[in-house]
């Protein structure tokens, strides 16, 4: 009975790691659902999906599948504030320049609770593209 139990607490502790692993590794940053649907939206309505796919390969700019992985959100929050000061700036909005000739990303002019909310959205879109 005292190993059963032992036995039983190892395998609840190695469960709750394993899952939280993985768990974290799929989900990212944490996502506020209403964020993440206003950001949907917007992705629409400023035509970011015209240059942008998630998950669907490059257009005229990056797929944004991954994003938040692989940029922090400080960056991200700076790119969508000013492009053009993070192109003159900023060495890997310089490799996206190099890779990207021919188009650059305009201001889309946007509001700290709109990059806020967009941020979000690329987030959650990740997520679950990897579902
Ligand atoms: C006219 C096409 C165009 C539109 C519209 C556009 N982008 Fe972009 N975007 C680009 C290009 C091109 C790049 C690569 C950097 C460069 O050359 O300017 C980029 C880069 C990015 C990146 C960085 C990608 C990475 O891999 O680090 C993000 C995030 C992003 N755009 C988000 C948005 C969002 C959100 C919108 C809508 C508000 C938007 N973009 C609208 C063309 C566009």
């Amino acid at each position: 009975m005292k190993h059963m139990s032992k036995l039983a607490l190892f395998g609840l502790v190695f469960g709750v790691m394993a899952g939280s692993n993985s768990a974290a590794r799929a989900q990212g940053m944490p996502v506020n659902p209403n964020l993440a649907k206003r950001g949907r939206e917007l992705f629409l309505i400023r035509s970011c999906d015209a240059c942008h796919g998630i998950g669907k390969g490059r257009r005229a700019g990056p797929d944004l599948l991954g994003v938040t992985d692989r940029r922090s959100q400080e960056w991200l929050r700076k790119w969508l504030k000013d492009p053009a000061a993070m192109l003159a700036s900023d060495s890997l909005a310089m490799q996206l320049k190099d890779e990207y000739k021919g188009v650059s990303m305009a201001n889309p002019r946007l509001t700290n609770s709109d990059i806020e909310a967009l941020i979000n959205y690329l987030a959650d879109a990740t997520r679950k593209a990897r579902k």
